[in-house]
């Protein structure tokens, strides 16, 4: 099949290459040139295991192409694919600029039948708008398929080679022939369904992940005042089929650029139909809270945090990604430089990207762990990376000020963190030690 992707962010780069790989030819658009020719020449903008090597074969054999030229790219393709972002408004909701300004031009593109897809996160009732859209532009025929992206960053390619599901949400059994038989070589579980559900099944999805994570966080917090361990009951609760085990682990909120778009838009989308989403505001209202969490247990650590030097272990939203929008690192630095804190940083890839929102002549950044916490009075693990968790406790205590570790992501056990002398606050793990 012959894919023109538009968009070569994180969804359209890892889908064109992950259709490529399946065999078909792809072709990626987009209008920053700059962006194109370092993709012609085996560069990536972003930090996804596994992405470039994938990208390389297929350019190889010819089967990925990128390109800046839209018009031809639309007109020699059998489906193309939107996949440009839509970033958050100041009000929540989705900005679709993106999203019109490319149909629109995909709409002026056309020279006969095309089947558009959008992969793009839209509101519900986005894809009907998209066909009007394209209906002003254009006397070709077509049809509008909505088709929701699940991948996570950091493992996109997995995903997406391995999907639990894939949704199509189409009006027309041309189209969505089209993209079953796209996608059945990736699953064996795809579902057929109306565009406004295909749209809502992804928000629904985010939204109820997010809730998970929200609920342990608050048990968590209830644990710590009981005496009860989170991660024994987490490990109780998911033990049941119903509740299952994922997106139980408590720690210091979501972020990304995922789950906090797009729960604020659903909140949103259902204000937009005069409908009070209480349950997903306090998910939201939650996830922000629970960051300020860390600060709380340093300052039962050390008292007043004036002057401290506090190291902070991991600044990614997750481990995996170099991404740190909406990472709730970001906010605990700021308020600890605010509480007038020295601040020592180590994470392995997210550095270069969080010192670009948040730079401060109170923050160092160290490329060793250990060299970062070295004469600090308590270092925060912020995200679980691999080279964290597996850090040799005894150094550890060994060169810092004062042996203090509040770990916002419970990847330490209790044992090890004893033997070393360490002063231990976990998240919802009763009292520290
Ligand atoms: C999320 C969804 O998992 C994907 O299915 C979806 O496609 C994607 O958003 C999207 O909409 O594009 P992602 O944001 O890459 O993917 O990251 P996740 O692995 O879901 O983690 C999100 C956040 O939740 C991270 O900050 C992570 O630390 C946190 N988390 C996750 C927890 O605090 N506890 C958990 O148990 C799981």
């Amino acid at each position: 099949m012959k894919i023109t992707i538009i968009g070569t962010g994180y969804v359209g780069l890892v889908s064109g290459v992950c259709y490529a790989e399946i065999g078909n030819q792809v072709t990626c658009v987009d209008n920053d040139k700059k962006k194109i020719s370092m993709l012609r020449d085996g560069e990536i903008p972003i930090y996804e295991p596994g992405l470039k090597e994938l990208m390389d074969i297929n350019m190889n054999v010819g089967r990925l192409h990128f390109t800046t030229e839209l018009l031809e790219a639309v007109r020699t393709a059998d489906l193309v694919i939107v996949a440009v972002g839509t970033p958050p408004l100041s009000t929540g909701e989705a900005d679709l600029s993106f999203v019109e300004s490319a149909v629109h031009q995909v709409a002026l593109a056309m020279n006969g039948y095309l089947v558009i897809a959008i992969k793009s996160t839209v509101p519900v009732g986005t894809n009907v708008r998209v066909k009007q859209w394209i209906a002003t532009k254009t006397k070709h025929p077509f049809d509008v398929v909505s088709i929701p992206e699940f991948m996570r960053e950091g493992s996109a390619i997995f995903d997406t080679m391995h999907p639990d599901r894939i949704i199509i949400g189409a009006d027309s059994k041309r189209a969505s022939t089209l993209l079953f038989e796209l996608h059945r070589p990736l699953s064996d579980q795809i579902m057929l369904t109306d565009i406004h559900s295909a749209e809502m099944i992804k928000y629904a999805s985010n939204a109820f992940l997010a809730t998970k994570i929200s609920f342990i966080n608050e048990i968590a917090n209830i644990c710590e005042k009981v005496g009860a361990d989170v991660e024994e009951v987490a490990l109780g609760m998911g033990l049941d089929r119903r509740i299952g085990s994922s997106f139980l682990k408590a720690g210091i909120g979501y972020g990304g650029s995922c789950f906090p778009k797009d729960t604020k838009a659903l909140i949103q989308i259902a204000g937009n139909v005069e409908y009070d989403f209480k349950l997903l505001k306090s998910v939201v209202e939650v996830n922000q809270m629970q960051r300020w969490g860390i600060i709380e247990k340093l300052k039962q650590a050390l008292g007043t945090l004036k002057g401290r030097k506090i190291a902070i272990w991991g600044l990614a939203f997750k481990p995996g990604t170099d991404d740190v929008r909406e990472a709730p690192s970001l906010e605990i630095v700021a308020k600890l430089l605010e509480l007038g804190a020295k601040i020592r940083l180590y994470d392995p890839v997210a550095m270069d990207n969080f010192l670009r929102y948040l730079g401060h002549p109170d923050i160092i950044g160290f490329e060793d762990a250990l060299e970062a916490v070295t004469g600090c009075d308590a270092v925060c693990l912020l995200t679980e990376w691999e080279v964290i968790c597996e850090i040799n406790l005894k150094q550890v205590a060994e060169v810092m000020a004062s042996p203090i570790i509040i770990d916002g992501r419970n990847v330490f056990d209790y044992e090890s963190v004893k033997k070393a002398g360490i002063i231990y606050f976990p998240i919802g793990r009763s009292k520290p030690m």
